[in-house]
């Protein structure tokens, strides 16, 4: 997990870092720390505990000034997070210093035969093993910093991204990628690295984003060298223009960014089918589907892999593919996929889902089915994220940067992008008559605007939170398209507010949960109109008869639900297809007042990390 960033150039480097860990902190935050080089030596601070805590911390212990510098915000794999494991780790001798973003898979054999030669160590990561690793090519071969690296990484298992740099040669950072990110940001006579281009939008447009087995050897004042890693064959450098801007990555007047995403999404929304859903003419331009239309339409069936959130969008688009496209889908815990020896073919296609596009075992799942042969394609939200590079083809969900570790306007858009796909694929084979298609175009249309009017129930959320903030468990229960949004909302719960929840379709509840249910547990049950709407009235009597407490979401104009239920939250009437749109937001905004009632951190919950790039 954890966020990286460095900076060479005529700045000081300090701000530039500090700042940029903060935006980093989605990645990781139980640890920080910084090394400068401030002219004559490396000065280095580290810290348990969030970067504020190190920016506290780091201006009593060292001088910030120099014009090169490493910071890390961590996420620990190995080792406990405490002062000592935090990064950047030092050589040995002193003069390396490493930041490391990911796994090194054989660090324990590398690190015996380290011991055997000499070398002692502090940390119990798998960093400090590359960084002596490093500084034990580097002699034994007496070579530059740069060949050092890249012998070392030649005996590496595992996944990094990584910065080093040596106190002897302080005019070049050497870097180098294999399975998680670094971008590097290109100013005027100044150099950027980070794990992704927030930390350094405000300075420069323009990156180059190192491709999986490369390095770069990155020079004040003589520019970027670019080598892959295991041939030494030179790259051209691909130099980006970001689209990114600063106010999308800063928390715009909202307390929190869960909150503000939140609030995004009918906008969110807009931006995924804008451009792509042309409803005056009846058409769905998507590039990546219009393109590979052949595979979609002879696949056997369609295997969905994700994990968290992204598989929850996952089960929805089981029910949209089905019941538009006819065409069968599996949805799997990308986890679990992967070790599973699945059956899987060139006749099968594959969607994988992720917001950050980070994610290591649907990124490990991708490959695998490409390996069998499966052509892959990609729903992801970050741009030239690691999974959008890997499939065949794919479709960005442009729902804009996420911050909070909870996942809310992914979910929406990627159930946007998915409902896209289902009915152009409904379309080309016929599987939708045209005006049904007409309906369904027009109506995904109006859900930003219905999106807005469900965010009105905040205020009343708020008072619902209040009277349940204290209870111990909570059950989400829904039918059909909205038994996915159960288990959403479940997991936002449990998520933030440490609460625990479970989600269940309403009619599994008397095969076992129903148990549960007495006077102090809250239901929150999803009862709209479309879908199943007696059948779960019924499960709604049979939790009243229970005692349970019913907070129903339901259709706006309700009436029989309202009379049962102790609160109703209302949503806009929508097609049965596009009602997870809705019923998710106050779900989202539930968990949301509840966290922050109990005094939890909304956008840094305990434990978790935004991008889980570890498996
Ligand atoms: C959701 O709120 C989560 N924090 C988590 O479940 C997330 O959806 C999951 O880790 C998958 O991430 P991805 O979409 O970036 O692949
Ligand atoms: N493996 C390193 C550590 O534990 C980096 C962690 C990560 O990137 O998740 O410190």
């Amino acid at each position: 997990m954890c966020g990286i960033v460095g900076y060479i150039g005529h700045r000081e480097a300090y701000p530039i870092i500090l700042k940029g860990l903060k935006r980093l902190e989605y990645r990781g935050y139980d640890s920080a720390g910084i090394a400068l080089y401030d002219g004559t030596d490396i000065k280095l601070s580290k810290t348990k505990g969030k970067v504020a805590d190190l920016e506290e911390r780091l201006e009593k212990e060292i001088s910030t000034t120099g014009t090169l510098g490493i910071g890390h915000t961590r996420w620990a794999t190995h080792g406990v997070p405490n002062d000592v494991n935090s990064h950047p780790h030092y050589s040995n001798s002193g003069d390396l210093v490493i930041i490391h973003n990911g796994i090194i898979e054989n660090y324990e054999s590398l690190k015996k035969e380290l011991i055997k030669r000499g070398y002692t160590f502090k940390s119990d990561t798998d960093t400090e093993v590359l960084v002596n690793l490093i500084e034990d090519v580097k002699k034994k071969e007496k070579t530059k910093l740069g060949k050092a690296v890249q012998i070392a990484l030649n005996q590496v298992v595992g996944a990094y991204a990584i910065a080093v740099f040596d106190k002897n040669k302080p005019n070049e950072i050497v870097v180098a990628r294999l399975g998680s990110p670094l971008a590097i940001g290109i100013g005027e006579d100044e150099f950027f690295i980070a794990s992704d281009a927030s930390p350094f939008i405000e300075y420069t447009k323009n990156a180059i984003y190192l491709e999986d087995e490369e390095m770069a050897v990155v020079r004040r004042h003589k520019g970027i060298k670019i080598r892959k890693i295991k041939d030494d064959s030179l790259v051209a450098p691909y130099i980006q223009e970001l689209q990114l801007n600063l106010e999308q990555i800063e928390k715009g007047g909202y307390e929190h960014f869960m909150l503000k995403e939140i609030y995004e999404q009918p906008s969110a929304i807009l931006d995924t089918f804008r451009g792509r859903l042309l409803s005056n003419e009846a058409i769905i331009k998507m590039a990546g589907v219009e393109d590979n239309m052949k595979k979609f339409l002879n696949a056997n069936r369609i295997i969905i892999v994700a994990c968290g959130t992204s598989w929850h969008a996952g089960l929805v688009a089981e029910y949209i593919f089905e019941d538009l496209a006819r065409i069968p889908v599996e949805v799997e815990y990308a986890s679990e996929f992967r070790y599973r020896n699945p059956i899987i073919n060139e006749n099968d296609v594959v969607i994988a889902i992720s917001q950050s596009g980070e994610t290591a075992d649907t990124l490990a799942a991708i490959k695998l089915a490409k390996s069998k042969g499966a052509f892959v394609f990609g729903v992801c939200n970050v741009v030239g994220s690691s999974i959008a590079r890997e499939s065949d083809a794919g479709a960005y969900t442009h729902a804009g940067p996420e911050i909070g570790v909870a996942s809310t306007k992914a979910f929406t858009t990627q159930i946007t992008v998915l409902s896209l796909i289902a009915l152009r694929l409904a379309r080309a084979k016929g599987t939708i008559s045209s005006s049904d298609y007409r309906t369904h175009l027009l109506e995904l249309e109006l859900i930003p605007g219905k999106v807005k009017t469900a965010l009105e129930s905040d205020a009343y959320v708020k008072t619902v939170a209040d009277i349940y903030k204290d209870a111990k468990n909570f059950l989400y229960l829904g039918r059909g398209y909205n038994f996915p949004v159960a288990l959403e909302g479940a997991l936002k719960l449990k998520e933030i507010s440490y609460i625990h929840a479970e989600g269940y379709p309403a009619a599994e509840m008397k095969h076992g949960p129903i148990a549960l249910i007495d006077e102090n547990m809250p239901i929150v049950v999803i009862a709209t109109k479309k879908g199943h709407y007696e059948k779960v009235v019924s499960n709604i009597q049979e939790i009243k008869s229970r005692s349970g407490k019913i907070i129903g979401i339901v259709t706006v104009g309700d009436k029989q639900v309202k009379e049962l239920a102790d609160h109703v939250i209302e949503v806009p009437e929508t097609i049965e297809s596009l009602t997870p749109l809705l019923t998710t937001i106050p779900l989202q905004l539930l968990s949301y007042h509840i966290a922050l009632m109990l005094g939890k951190n909304v956008d840094q919950p305990r434990n978790l990390a935004k991008a889980v790039t570890v498996e």
